[in-house]
């Protein structure tokens, strides 16, 4: 019986996968339902992971709201350049639809067959990973607990318990932090783009996104350590208006709902397997949001994860398993290469001297004139095919 811990995508998509697989688990997390299904994260799925969930029969209220959308627009020194996804990868685009939403479909399909998921619980620790026998012990209305299980999926995020679990020396931190920070903000504006843009700016980035055909989900380049009271909803609006700005096109303004300053980083550790425990999502690694890998990523991760225990279960054989931090990894650096690109062509740097700006323009410039480079960037976005083996 695995046991993933955490109810973020990553977890509870492995927790699906597996029941598809009629393997057990039970997935633990310190968070409210409520909490999880209402904190607002990113809102693009990769067309794999709209497959994928569709395929584990949790994509019909995604089929019906979400918004399929076969491009985006690249916007610099104020004119816009589509990058046309459907022609360049041969049909694909991308889905938005929130990732909380994704969370609500999973909970839902989750309880609804029976599977075990705690909320609310407290003082999880992980124990004995590194023998056949693992244990989670937590505490949960008042009274303490423990599992036994086969195996453990850290699942819990950049933060959680399990990564600081595994002994010292035994992984290799990758790390970049960016000397800035994204402020989003959830609007009550109907979206001024059929797709999403992505401006380069002299003040820096915006991105305009949406949820809805009636909310905007839009974000700034800020400094990583900004104020977020220093923003009123009318500095906001100007500074998106500004960034945004191009001839012809407006920029619808509404009240905003909810505002945040995230900050950047890109961070991988390496290996995502130590014993029986198996590190998937945040807590193994970390994009800059530019391009909206995260939730996708982790997802790919389960994917490889769950075909490996579904072989342990049915064989017996480890061979999969053994392969799991392997197989992932090499997903995880190339996500990674294309954040960190997508964020070094987009945004402002402190550091910068005017060289560099110059070359940011010329890459722009030749990520929308040059069809390979753009097919470089429309592979990427709508999600690079799983590599993993087949026999
Ligand atoms: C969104 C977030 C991103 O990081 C991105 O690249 C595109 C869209 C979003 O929240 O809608």
């Amino acid at each position: 019986m695995p046991i993933s811990t955490r109810t973020g995508p990553a977890g509870l998509v492995l927790s699906h996968l597996l029941q598809l697989h009629g393997i057990d688990s039970v997935v633990i997390e310190n968070r409210s339902r409520q909490y999880v299904e209402e904190r607002v994260r990113a809102g693009v799925l990769e067309q794999g992971t709209v497959d994928l969930l569709t395929e584990m029969g949790v994509g019909e209220r995604m089929k019906r709201e979400g918004l399929v959308h076969f491009g985006i627009e690249l916007r610099f020194e104020g004119r816009g350049h589509r990058i046309d996804f459907q022609e360049l990868t041969g049909g694909k685009g991308i889905t938005i639809y929130a990732q909380h939403e994704v969370l609500k479909d999973l909970n839902n399909a989750r309880i609804a067959t029976g599977g075990q998921v705690f909320f609310e619980v407290e003082n999880v620790a992980i124990h004995n990973f590194n023998d056949a026998q693992p244990k989670i012990s937590y505490r949960k209305d008042g009274s303490d607990h423990e599992l036994i299980c086969d195996f453990i999926a850290g699942c819990d995020g950049f933060h959680g318990i399990c990564r600081p679990s595994i002994p010292t020396g035994v992984l290799t931190e990758y790390e970049r932090e960016y000397p800035f920070g994204w402020l989003g903000i959830l609007a009550d504006a109907t979206p001024s783009s059929k797709e999403l843009i992505y401006a380069y700016h002299d003040h820096g980035f915006a991105l305009h996104s949406m949820r809805t055909l009636q909310i905007g989900r839009l974000y700034l380049q800020c400094d990583p350590d900004e104020d977020i009271d220093a923003w009123s909803d009318e500095r906001i609006w100007q500074e998106l208006q500004t960034r945004l700005g191009s001839e012809g096109w407006t920029l619808t303004e509404g009240p905003v709902l909810q505002k945040g300053i995230t900050g950047m980083r890109s961070y991988v550790v390496e290996p995502m397997q130590y014993g029986r425990l198996f590190l998937a999502g945040d807590s193994a690694h970390i994009v800059p949001p530019t391009g909206a890998k995260g939730l996708n990523l982790a997802v790919a991760d389960v994917q490889v994860l769950a075909r490996a225990l579904a072989r342990y279960y049915a064989t017996g054989s480890q061979s999969l398993l053994n392969e799991y931090s392997q197989t992932c990894l090499r997903r995880v650096w190339k996500v990674q290469r294309f954040s960190w690109w997508m964020t070094s062509m987009l945004h402002r740097f402190p550091d910068e001297n005017p060289f560099d700006r110059r070359r940011q323009l010329a890459e722009l410039d030749y990520v929308t004139s040059s069809r390979a480079a753009a097919k470089t960037l429309a592979e990427n976005y709508v999600g690079l095919p799983m590599e993993w083996k087949t026999d």
